[in-house]
Parts: C-alpha cells; structure tokens; sequence
C-alpha cells in the first residue's frame, strides 16, 4: 500500500531538519536514559540515543506508523491515542514528544497520561509550536490557525501549550524559547 500521508510529511519534514530542526531533535533527547517512550511518533525522525535501554514509541496514525517502523526497527511501535494510553501507572523513566501536543484534540487530558506514566522523578522533554506571547503574531496565528489545520493534519498554530504543561502536574525545570518564543524546547518532572 503507498504511504501518501507519510512521504507528504516527509517531503516537508526532512528539508526542515537539514534546515536545523534536526540538531534541535537531537538535543531533545541528549542524555535521556533507561525506558522511554516517545508519544506521537510519527514517520521516526527523533533519533534515540544508545543510552536509551529500551524504547516504546507510539502515534494515532497507522500510516506514519509504518514509516517509523522502518527507521526504528528495535522499538515497540503501537498504535495508540496519547489521551488514553495503554501503559500502567509509573512505567516509564522519561517521556518526549516532538511537535505532538498542537495536533493532540484535548492535550491536558494527554498531558496528564503522561503524567500518570512517569515515574516519580521521570522527565518530560517537549519541543512544541506555541502561540506567541505578542499579540500582533498571536493574532496572525488565530487568523491562520483554521486553513493551517486542514494542510497540516490539524495543527494549531496558536495552542497555548506551556500553562497546559504545568496546570497538568508539571514543573518546568529547563525552557528554551527559540524563534521569536515561537519554538519552545522543555525539561519538567512530575509534582
Ligand atoms: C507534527 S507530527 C510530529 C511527528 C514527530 N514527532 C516528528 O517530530 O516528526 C505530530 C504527530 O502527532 C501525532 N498525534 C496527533 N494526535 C495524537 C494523539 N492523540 N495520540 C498520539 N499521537 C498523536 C500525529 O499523528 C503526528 O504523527
């Protein structure tokens, strides 16, 4: 079966990496260590560093699923919803997600399964699009947000993602914000 969906999103997401998004990927995950789950996939392009005991990855998608699946050979790739994942209570010793959580429809509830999956003491690491903190750029996002979801498999470009992460149990311990706090890049442990 051709996988439209995946070499689309490929066909946009590669030259985006060659363009820096890939050395932002790989600081994502530097140093990340025993069982990790990736939620929201994808076609696999966040590499796993080889202190990564064991990777579980997961996306909604079965398409882009199949692409990662040839990138991640080694790694439990599922089809599953982040808003309701089928792990038991503190099973993973970190967490990251990459551009995930402004296509997730409800992301507190999907930040507070990640919250439920952490262990204690476990680490979130996030690289998201957020709504900017200008209100003329804010409102250019509200204005574009609803062509852009169609193209972009529901992205919204104005999700207010980091007041979601805290008020889900959350502390931000390490925030990078990058082009023109558009991109922010996260660390946060459980409460
Ligand atoms: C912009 S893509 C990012 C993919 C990948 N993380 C990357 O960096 O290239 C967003 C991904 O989140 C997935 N996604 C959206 N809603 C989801 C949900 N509720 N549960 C799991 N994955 C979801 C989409 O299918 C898509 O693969």
């Amino acid at each position: 079966m051709s996988n439209v969906r995946a070499l689309f999103y490929d066909a946009v997401m590669i030259p985006a990496g060659w363009l820096g998004l890939d050395r932002v990927r790989r600081r994502l995950v530097e140093g990340l260590s025993g069982r990790v789950l990736e939620v929201g996939v994808g076609t696999g392009l966040l590499p796993y560093p080889p202190t990564v005991s064991s990777a579980v990855a997961i996306d909604i998608d079965s398409q882009l699923l199949a692409s990662a699946r040839l990138r991640h050979p080694g790694v439990t790739l599922l089809q599953a919803d982040v808003q309701q994942l089928p792990f038991p209570d503190a099973s993973f010793d970190a967490v990251v997600a990459c551009l995930v959580f402004c296509t997730v429809e409800d992301p507190a509830r999907g930040l507070a399964e990640l919250h439920r999956v952490l262990r204690p003491g476990g680490q979130l690491r996030l690289l998201e699009h957020v709504r900017s903190p200008h209100p003329t750029v804010a409102c250019i996002q509200d204005r574009l947000t609803p062509a852009w979801s169609h193209l972009a498999m529901g992205c919204q470009l104005n999700r207010d993602t980091i007041p979601l992460v805290e008020a889900s149990g959350f502390r931000i311990t390490h925030r990078t914000q990058r082009l023109r706090e558009l991109l922010e890049e996260l660390v946060a442990v459980p409460v």
